[in-house]
């Protein structure tokens, strides 16, 4: 007789998961997720300082969890063959991506003045190093994990989207009184971009993989209350039905949901956790 439980299929025990932008808000709020399925947490970023720091908080937590840091910077994909060879070597697979990592620019509350983020003259600079990070990032890490999941024949990649994802800022919530139209903060293009094209590119890696063993999904998770102004904040919940910002541990339980194989038959989905704020 099968003994396994419906709360079995949660677990990830001993699974190997690479979390990009590790170090991050969510990337901590992933990383305890993995952990209380079983896994194991490797946390990619751009800063040792930040990484240590969360690997300390981490294992404060669970002192006899195991937790891999490693810097490595998404746009380059010699730095993450590095990663995954040394996650093979030690651990002899690489079971889950959560492509996570982007540039967040903080155009909410008290930010100081964003204006060069505007459309009209968005430099290019920016557009080419949003997009390297949240989209050419995605796909670079999407590759190199990918295919050591493809000769596992199992893995398991979770796109992290946004409510922006889906529908399109609305900046009257950024705008500043006393400031003229032309300077307001605006949440920028490549925001948007970055956030419908990592439903894209779900899709695709989820039809291109289905007969390999990888599943791929995305969430859209909406605005984590961070300390914004509450100026801000009340802009915001006014367009979000539940009336409040999400607590960074709202996430938890559909990331788990979808790393783990509690999900087997799913592939291809864009799971939208926001308070209700797309259906109005
Ligand atoms: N926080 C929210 O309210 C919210 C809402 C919806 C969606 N999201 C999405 O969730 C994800 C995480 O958001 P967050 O709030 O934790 O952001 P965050 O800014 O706290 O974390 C992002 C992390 O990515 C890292 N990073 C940037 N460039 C990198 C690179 N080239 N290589 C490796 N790492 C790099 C940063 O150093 C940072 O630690 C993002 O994709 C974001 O767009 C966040």
């Amino acid at each position: 007789m099968n003994t396994e439980t419906i709360l079995d299929r949660f677990l990830i025990k001993d699974r190997v998961c690479v979390i990009t932008g590790g170090a991050g808000l969510l990337g901590d709020s992933h990383a305890r997720a993995v952990i209380d399925g079983g896994g194991i947490p490797v946390l990619l970023d751009i800063s040792t300082e930040r990484l240590e720091e969360e690997k300390s908080r981490l294992l404060n937590d669970y002192p006899d969890q195991k937790v891999e840091i490693y810097l490595a910077n998404i746009t380059k994909r010699d730095e993450l063959e590095e990663v995954c060879k040394k996650l093979v070597e030690k651990y002899g697979h690489v079971d889950i991506l959560i492509n996570n990592a982007a540039n967040n620019p903080k155009v909410e509350g008290n930010s100081k003045n964003m204006g060069p983020l505007r459309f009209d003259n968005l430099p290019m600079e920016i557009w080419n190093d949003d997009i390297a990070v949240g989209l050419t990032g995605a796909f670079l890490c999407s590759q190199v994990f990918g295919k050591q999941m493809e000769k596992q024949g199992k893995g398991v990649i979770l796109n992290i989207s946004s409510d922006l994802g889906v529908i399109a800022p609305d900046q009257r919530i950024y705008k500043k009184e006393g400031v003229p139209d032309d300077e307001q903060s605006v949440k920028p293009v490549t925001y948007s971009v970055i956030k419908h094209g990592l439903i894209g590119l779900t899709k695709y890696l989820a039809t291109y993989w289905a007969e390999k063993g990888i599943r791929c999904n995305a969430i859209c998770p909406a605005g984590v209350e961070n300390g914004q102004d509450p100026k801000f904040v009340e802009k915001l919940v006014n367009l979000v039905p539940m009336g409040r910002m999400a607590h960074k541990d709202e996430y938890q339980g559909t990331v788990l949901y979808l790393i783990s194989d509690a999900s087997a038959y799913m592939t291809g989905s864009t799971v939208i956790i926001d308070g209700g704020r797309t259906c109005w």
